[in-house]
């Protein structure tokens, strides 16, 4: 006899149990839908049908060079999902107007594709997650295939394109003048260098130097900044974030990447003595608040999904591995600082996705 035999039968309630069933429907639909998104981006499905050409699948196989049974099956998989209409009249489908800005616009700040590539690449490095949460492991960033680091780069450059220069620096106190007039700037944990080259292309008397402990990405960043004309000021270089080099940094910035080390108090302090007493540890991280309940809200779950795959098992694979969580929310954020000896913490800037927080020795 099992324990469950024992167990006091709880009552099941048809109309929720399959309520449930059909929301789970949706979501295997929505699930699928992140490769289907990746596939409409890399084949410009999405980029031939954002002038609003109503399109049969032919025509959109034809001006893709693409099978027309992919392109027949992927745009009524997209008019299921709303991502695209359908007039039965005519049996063309077409890109709205401001799903095309999102999809197919990347100067846009709604531009979602990169979003997308990085959920897909996520999920497909999953079973070694599986294999780690049961040994105990963690998974590093540079254990994930291209489509993390890629897609984590385009995602999170429409954020900073959207916010770095006019809302995120400017709510720094004196940061942007410093930085006019030539500041010492450090970026950390800096990935494929996007906010560094967007900074060193804004404040050109200024000098840059961006770390990361991934090899791989600091060789794309170098070539990003090469490729940008801004390599006279920008500096990158392969460095945990407890061993980057220079002192005296009017701004050290790290850019959703303190809650994936194995030892953030261990880079906060070490970014403690690379400052100037005058200067700002600016620390972008994802947007929480401090409580679980605080983040039972779609963006939440998308990070809390984010920090189960991907941001824990980065932090768990270093040393100490604290494991903060994507969602570690402020209260965390500042404990971490004032452990570490930073006196003054406040929230400067947030946005749907990200909080901003200005701390000073
Ligand atoms: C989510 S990515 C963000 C990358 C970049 N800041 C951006 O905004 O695109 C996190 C980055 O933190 C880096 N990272 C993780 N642990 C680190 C550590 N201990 N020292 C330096 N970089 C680290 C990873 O290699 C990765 O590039």
């Amino acid at each position: 006899m099992t324990l469950q035999a024992d167990a006091p039968q709880r009552a099941i309630d048809p109309d929720k149990l399959m309520s449930f069933v059909f929301r789970a429907v949706d979501e295997v639909g929505a699930t699928l839908n992140t490769a289907l998104v990746v596939m409409g981006d890399k084949l410009g499905y999405y980029r031939t049908l954002a002038d609003g050409s109503a399109l049969t699948p032919a025509e959109l196989a034809e001006r893709t060079g693409t099978g027309e049974p992919y392109a027949r099956e992927w745009l009524s998989a997209q008019a299921a999902g709303g991502y695209v209409t359908y007039d039965p009249q005519t049996r063309r489908y077409t890109l709205p107007a401001e799903h095309a800005v999102a999809l197919a616009d990347p100067t846009s700040p709604a531009y979602l594709p990169g979003f997308f590539q990085l959920a897909a690449g996520t999920v497909r490095d999953a079973p070694e997650i599986l294999t780690a949460a049961t040994d105990g492991d963690g998974l590093g960033w540079h254990a994930h295939n291209g489509d993390v680091h890629h897609g984590c780069e385009r995602f999170f450059r429409t954020m900073y394109n959207g916010h770095l220069l006019n809302d995120w620096l400017p709510a720094l106190d004196g940061v942007v003048e410093k930085l006019q007039a030539g500041a010492r700037v450090a970026d950390v944990g800096c990935g494929h260098g996007a906010s560094t080259i967007l900074m060193a292309q804004a404040f050109p008397s200024s000098t840059f130097v961006g770390s990361d402990y991934h090899a791989a990405s600091i060789a794309v960043a170098r070539a990003r900044a090469e490729e940008a004309g801004v390599s006279d000021r920008v500096t990158f270089e392969v460095a945990p974030a407890t061993a980057f080099s220079g002192t005296g940094y009017d701004l050290v910035a790290m850019f959703d990447s303190l809650h994936d080390m194995g030892d953030p108090v261990g880079a906060a302090r070490y970014v403690r003595q690379a400052i100037a007493e005058d200067g700002t540890w600016m620390v972008v991280e994802p947007m929480a608040g401090d409580r679980v309940e605080d983040n039972l809200n779609p963006v939440g779950r998308t990070y809390y999904g984010f920090s189960t795959l991907l941001c824990t098992p980065a932090s768990l694979s270093q040393d100490v591995g604290l494991a903060l969580g994507t969602q570690a929310g402020p209260a965390r954020i500042r404990d971490v600082a004032t452990t570490a000896g930073f006196s003054t913490f406040g929230t400067a800037a947030f946005t749907p996705f990200n909080n901003v927080f200005e701390i000073r020795p």
